[in-house]
């Protein structure tokens, strides 16, 4: 069993994405609807939010409601709409307690207006704590946000800001909406499925990869733990060598 202070004494990553999956099957394995275990998975959202906090992870980015999710049954849609607001409402304190600032990344503009009312207060709210970031990508999709970021270079080169040669990583960084964000350097899936589903194509370029069998509502702090530890045992070479990276390690220190 990895405990806090193994993972915490060591290079954390600052920031962790979660594909957060499998809320469906662990109803369904129940016997019941797909939104109990939606209502379930706001536990181990409770939990990884804490637990990053007090490790002192920077950014957490949770994949809450992908511009596909609103392809499902009206019902789980509005089930889900209604669960975020309270939960935002609910946990507001907690994240006050834990010195988290929520931010939102997304399409909030196709959002119902009161789940957009409620999570714009939450942001204000909290816009001033200073630990862990808790990002949520809502009606998100990487393809939406990549034509998106296109349109906005497009108009800018139109409107005389910029010429075409001028555009490089980080004009497209600064035109996504994730700007401001670091990228991540851990991406979670849970529930065994090994793919990516339109998540941060762009920002995971050199993100580590870790894919966990656990349902996402039955996913606590040592899963949590487990995954970062097995990231701190990776070495990240971002198109280097083994040696220019140990020789650097060794330059330092
Ligand atoms: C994927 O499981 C999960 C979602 C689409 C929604 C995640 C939402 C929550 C955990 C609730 C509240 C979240 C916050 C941040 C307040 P799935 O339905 O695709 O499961 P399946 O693959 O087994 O069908």
């Amino acid at each position: 069993m990895i405990t806090k202070e193994q993972i915490a004494s060591k290079h954390l990553p600052g920031h962790i994405a979660i594909i957060m999956d499998g809320n469906g099957r662990w109803a369904r394995q129940k016997g019941n609807p797909r939104v109990f275990g939606h209502k379930n998975g706001v536990a181990a959202v409770r939990d990884t939010v804490e637990a990053s906090a007090e490790l002192g992870v920077k950014y957490l980015t949770l994949y809450a409601f992908s511009t596909e999710n609103w392809n499902r049954p009206r019902t789980e849609v509005d089930a889900l709409m209604s669960l975020l607001v309270t939960t935002i409402n609910k946990e507001t304190k907690t994240l006050m307690d834990n010195n988290v600032r929520l931010l939102a990344i997304g399409d909030l503009e196709s959002l119902p207006a009161n789940v957009a009312k409620n999570l714009k207060a939450a942001i204000e709210k909290t816009s001033t704590n200073t630990g862990l970031n808790l990002v949520l990508a809502l009606s998100y999709s990487a393809r939406w946000e990549i034509v998106n970021a296109v349109k906005k270079i497009a108009a800018d080169v139109a409107a005389k800001k910029f010429v075409v040669n001028d555009i490089d990583n980080e004009i497209f960084s600064n035109a996504l909406t994730t700007c401001n964000i670091p990228d991540p350097e851990l991406l979670i899936r849970t529930s065994g499925e090994n793919r990516i589903s339109n998540f941060l194509l762009w920002q995971i370029a050199y993100a580590e990869l870790y894919f966990t069998p656990t349902l996402w509502p039955d996913f606590r702090r040592e899963h949590l733990y487990a995954a970062i530890a097995d990231y701190q045992g990776r070495e990240r070479r971002f198109g280097k060598t083994s040696e220019q990276i140990s020789e650097n390690v060794n330059a330092k220190g």
